[in-house]
């Protein structure tokens, strides 16, 4: 049958047209359908099988469940018959009711999101959420990093570093572990990152020209050196005016088996030890807070702290 008189046929019904006319805004599945028009289901899917049959109708899958729609792109003569359905059903006694029946309908699916997120206000940030991760954190994060030189000190095999250059210019990771380095550097050619460059070298002195990076950065570095002094100066000194140090460190702890569990030299640090060593640099605008508490006995808490030269 042509699709002219297939339309005409869909429409010559005031279900139908009802089911248009609900159809017009949003898709619909068929229980809501069900539920605005107060009809059974078999009654329902039989129309909208007429209706998908003739073009003006399109069902969507999403899970177990099949959602009904106008063909968003309809134009021509099917815009035209979508229009007259819609004025048509205008006329019908129930259009009224189906609207406000719709209505009610969506407030509901609005209701049933909200319902979720007010059953979990107050601990949304220690329950599972889909999707919601420290990682996906991370990578939006660092898009908002301008294209910087970063010096990464005591970078470990690159964890944070590999991130790092996927956005900054340029990446110079610094490490005093041979072996770390090698295989830092092995991982980085891998995984094509031309901007991540891997030096073998000393917090204290790192091999990096002096005023030549943006961002220095110590993560879990600092407790291991000799001389965290030292190494604050020494980031100091090879940042360019206006540079910026961060520093994420473990606020000072007493948990002694750290130094042979992770080869830790000093306990954590106070906030006092970072500020007066970054001050002594001569770092300014000084930032000192702890970010992050653990659940787990010993309780390591995170300190961040930063400055700008
Ligand atoms: C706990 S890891 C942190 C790795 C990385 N920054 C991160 O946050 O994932 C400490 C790293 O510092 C390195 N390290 C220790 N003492 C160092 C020093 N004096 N100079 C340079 N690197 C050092 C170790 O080899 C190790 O890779």
């Amino acid at each position: 049958m042509p699709l002219t008189l297939k339309s005409l046929r869909a429409l010559s019904d005031a279900t139908r047209l009802r089911i248009v006319a609900l159809l017009e805004k949003q898709e619909l599945s068929v229980h809501e359908l069900q539920e605005i028009t107060r009809m059974g289901q078999s009654r329902i899917s039989t129309h909208l099988g007429l209706l998908q049959d003739s073009g003006l109708v399109r069902s969507r899958r999403e899970g177990k469940r099949t959602f009904y729609g106008l063909d968003p792109e309809a134009d021509g003569a099917a815009a035209d018959f979508i229009r007259l359905g819609v004025r048509g059903a205008g006329e019908l006694p129930e259009h009224s009711a189906d609207q406000i029946n719709l209505k009610r309908i969506l407030n509901r699916r609005r209701e049933q999101a909200q319902v979720y997120f007010n059953h979990v206000a107050g601990r949304f940030d220690r329950v599972y959420g889909p999707g919601r991760s420290w990682q996906g954190f991370g990578h939006l994060l660092l898009r908002m990093l301008p294209p910087v030189v970063v010096a990464d000190l005591g970078s470990g095999e690159g964890l944070l570093s590999e991130l790092l250059a996927r956005r900054c210019r340029k990446v110079i990771a610094v490490d005093n572990s041979e072996k770390i380095v090698a295989f830092g550097a092995a991982k980085a050619k891998k995984n094509h990152l031309k901007n991540l460059e891997f030096r073998l070298g000393d917090l204290q002195d790192p091999p990096i020209e002096p005023a030549s990076v943006d961002l220095a950065i110590l993560s879990q570095a600092l407790h291991h050196a000799e001389d965290p002094a030292k190494a604050v100066a020494a980031a100091h000194r090879l940042l360019r005016p206006g540079g910026q140090v961060l520093i994420l460190d473990l606020l000072r702890h007493n948990f002694q088996k750290a130094r042979e569990l992770y080869g830790d030299r000093w306990l954590g640090f106070a906030e006092s030890d970072l500020h007066r060593w970054l001050e002594e640099a001569g770092f300014r605008k000084i930032e000192i807070s702890v970010v992050a508490r653990e659940e787990e006995e010993p309780h390591f808490e995170t300190i961040l702290a930063g400055g700008q030269k």
